[in-house]
């Protein structure tokens, strides 16, 4: 029986290097897709033999093509839509250009490579996209990032029922604050139980996973209460709370 494959798209650092070495160290053939070609040669060195790297810009056309293309022509059995970047600040002040780098990553290309991976998707396959809890909870300061996590996690259940009756599982992932290199976190960000390490929320994951039975996955129980406080309070209360997040 052949191993079973799975390319993770931003797996040079942080949770996308953490779903890189879970699914190596449990079977998985991995491909590593980031821009860092020295980062992902040092990962693809650390698992071992089998696994390869891909660089790529998933933010440019052509970048989003050359995936797409490698999954047309390599198809891997389990997708992880993990790249993502998130600008702070009010939208006014910031570049719009930051701002449609920002959609081209976390919504173009998460589309792009979704229909690359569906297209050729056989049953018992698995595509999951990782979003946010902040695709429930528009923030001010971060309203281009949590309105393009809400895109991604509405896109990820709409595909769980779509491909339901072909055997493919669709997950929207939504991590809270998760402490990784690029996004190290203090209790003064945020008081410990609503920090995730990569480990955790990656492992929970791939419980889901294996049950195969939720659209979306909310890693956490305050990440839980997070979301379910921020669907159901008056919108006028949840903005004012969540302008105060971190
Ligand atoms: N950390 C959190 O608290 C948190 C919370 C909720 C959701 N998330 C989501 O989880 C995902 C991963 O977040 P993270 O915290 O692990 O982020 P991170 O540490 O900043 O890592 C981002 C990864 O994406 C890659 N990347 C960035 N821009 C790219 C581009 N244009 N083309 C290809 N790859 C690109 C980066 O590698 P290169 O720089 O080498 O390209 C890196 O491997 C994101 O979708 C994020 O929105 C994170």
């Amino acid at each position: 029986m052949r191993a079973l494959r799975a390319l993770v798209t931003g797996a040079s650092t942080g949770i996308g290097r953490t779903f890189a070495r879970e699914l190596a160290a449990t079977g998985y053939v991995v491909t590593a897709v980031a821009r860092s070609e020295d980062r992902l040669r040092t990962l693809v060195d650390e698992l071992g033999s089998g696994h390869r790297y891909l660089v790529a810009d998933l933010a440019t056309a052509d970048g989003q093509g050359l995936v797409a293309d490698e999954l047309a022509r390599h198809p891997v059995d389990l997708l992880v839509n993990n790249a993502g970047t998130a600008h702070h600040g009010p939208f006014t002040e910031t570049p719009a250009q930051d701002a449609l780098t920002a959609i081209r990553l976390n919504c173009e290309a998460v589309v792009t490579l979704a229909h690359a991976f569906l297209a050729q998707a056989r049953p018992g396959d698995a595509l999951i996209n990782v979003s946010s809890t902040l695709a429930y909870a528009p923030t001010p300061g971060l309203a281009v990032y949590s309105a393009s996590k809400s895109f991604v996690t509405s896109l990820s259940e709409a595909l769980w029922h779509e491909q339901r009756p072909y055997g493919v599982y669709v997950m929207g992932l939504c991590p809270g604050m998760t402490a990784t290199d690029s996004h190290s976190l203090s209790h003064e960000d945020a008081p410990a139980a609503l920090i995730q390490t990569p480990e955790a929320l990656v492992a929970a994951a791939l419980r889901a996973l294996d049950r195969r039975a939720r659209p979306t996955v909310v890693s956490g129980t305050a990440n839980s209460v997070f979301t379910f406080a921020a669907r159901v309070l008056p919108r006028r209360t949840a903005l004012a709370l969540l302008s105060r997040t971190p």
